[in-house]
């Protein structure tokens, strides 16, 4: 695949894309010892004037110069376009997101906000007073995704989605652990198809997971749910729509079921597109949401860069979330720190401000009817793009008449005769586009009975032909793809 729209091309046609290769080495091996790309402005005049002791206390000082590759601008210029154009291309061709099972929009223009020198250059430790304008924009970005979520504080600090993820595991735990029921409740419910982190992070923080598989509808049933809920019961993790994008429409009754049971339920709402202004956590009876903002909220996702998965929780829960928390006493913000029962720090500082700045544009910028027509040109766009790649040769959707939000899971099977390329045989030759068929066998420590299978059932799932295949044959390979899509919303964006 690999066809997409391109803003130079007309209106409606499509281009084939094609990745360059570049051949590219590591850094390091362009390094031409004694090439200079920038010259540091030369030190305050005191500074020479100061003995090496006191510059560097000895315990400190370098024995061996650090290995830094050494070159010219325009050497590093070149050497990162090229490696920009083998990422997919994406910002020279076509508009899907890199993140995976995400469509998104990060404007330029947000890009530009957050590379401000007045905000590149804040340092962490400057005094409160200093930096007025970031606290405030955290603050009020805190507010909109109240709005957005239903939830009652947020914290900023988690600088990934799986972070986020463990910071609720662990305050799930101190709140439990606050009415002497942990580690008495130690089990988090989770879904198979929910994201993987949602069990693994929870796991780190000290539970053990237990893990339903899908029913007819794409999503379990509520008495496979009941079946496995007890004394033991912590929480549900969910990601509601799960990774095949079908949304349980009876999340309500699942976390009602759960409450009954003694236990806290998170929401995965890591990829909210198609969810902005239609349903919001508290309505559906979480306790603690969460969002990727370097997914939903303008922030290109890095495949591992700067990021923040913005976590919030309702009241109950708020005293434990990470500390600090940006408060506002009517006159200016601060960074509160005594927080007797928060769970500590989950990353270094307040998180980070690039990304705050970004999605508090984005926001801004859409509007609450902007955010509902983000969510409906998403599901449109997905569900478009669905019905094109299922028309594709060896592509299957599993629970094919389900409808999705926004992403979908297909399976595609390659046989002879199609090409066997390192970018359509591999099960994930993009960071983060594909998911290997080792989710089935995520490892569940209590699953009940009815759930020991991972996989769905075998009538939900396409079935595969079986034939033998001659020696000169190249392998049939199963890969598993999350299409992705990006969402275009013409209303406020002037048919980008
Ligand atoms: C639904 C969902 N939850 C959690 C995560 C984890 O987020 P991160 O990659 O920022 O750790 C992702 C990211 O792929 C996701 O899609």
């Amino acid at each position: 695949m690999g066809a997409g729209h391109t803003s130079s091309a007309a209106p409606g046609s499509m281009r084939r894309f094609h990745a360059a290769r570049w051949d590219e080495p590591v850094i390091f091996e362009l390094s031409v010892p004694g090439a200079r790309g920038v010259l540091p402005p030369r030190p305050d005049r005191e500074v020479p004037e100061l003995t090496p002791d006191e510059r560097v206390p000895e315990a400190i000082r370098r024995r061996i110069p650090p290995a830094l590759p050494e070159l010219s601008q325009q050497a590093v210029l070149r050497h990162y376009l090229r490696l920009s154009q083998e990422t997919l291309g994406a910002d020279v061709n076509i508009d899907v997101g890199q993140g995976t099972c995400t469509m998104k929009y990060s404007p330029k223009v947000n890009e530009q906000l957050a590379r401000s020198p007045r905000l590149a250059e804040l340092h962490p430790l400057q005094d409160e007073r200093t930096v007025q304008g970031i606290l405030e924009v955290m603050y009020r970005l805190d507010l909109l995704l109240r709005e957005i979520s239903g939830m009652d504080a947020f914290t900023l600090q988690p600088g990934s989605g799986s972070q986020a993820i463990f910071a609720a595991a662990a305050m799930l735990r101190a709140w439990h652990a606050s009415r002497g029921e942990f580690p008495a409740r130690d089990e988090i419910v989770t879904t198979i198809f929910s994201h993987p982190s949602d069990a693994a992070a929870a796991h780190v923080a000290g539970f053990r997971i237990v893990t339903l598989r899908p029913g007819p509808n794409g999503y379990p049933e509520l008495e496979e749910l009941r079946a496995v809920l007890g004394p033991r019961t912590a929480g549900l993790f969910i990601t509601n729509p799960e990774d095949t994008g079908i949304f349980n429409p009876r999340i309500a009754e699942f976390t009602a079921a759960v409450h009954e049971a003694g236990g806290l339920c998170v929401y995965d709402q890591a990829n909210a597109n198609g969810l902005l202004g239609i349903t919001r956590a508290r309505e559906a009876g979480f306790d603690a949401c969460f969002f990727n903002l370097h997914k939903t909220f303008s922030t290109p996702h890095g495949s591992g860069g700067p990021a923040c998965g913005a976590l919030g929780v309702r009241a109950h829960l708020a005293p434990f979330l990470p500390s600090p928390v940006v408060t506002f006493d009517g006159t200016a913000y601060h960074l509160e720190r005594d927080r007797p029962d928060s769970i500590g720090k989950v990353r270094t500082w307040y998180g980070v401000p690039e990304v705050h700045l970004r999605a508090y544009a984005w926001i801004m910028s859409l509007g609450a009817a902007g955010l509902r027509s983000v969510a409906e040109s998403a599901v449109l766009a997905n569900n478009y793009l669905l019905e094109r790649v299922r028309r594709i040769r060896g592509v299957a959707v599993p629970w094919p008449d389900r409808r999705r939000l926004e992403q979908v899971r297909y399976s595609l099977e390659l046989g002879n005769g199609w090409p066997t390329s390192a970018s359509t045989t591999g099960p994930a030759t993009t960071p983060g586009s594909c998911r290997s068929p080792s989710r089935w066998s995520r490892p569940s420590r209590t699953r009940p009975a009815s759930s020991t299978s991972t996989r769905p059932p075998s009538s939900a799932w396409p079935r595969r032909r079986t034939r033998t295949r001659s020696a000169c044959e190249p392998r049939r390979t199963r890969a598993w793809y999350t299409g992705t899509t990006t969402a275009r919303w013409t209303t406020r964006h002037g048919g980008r």
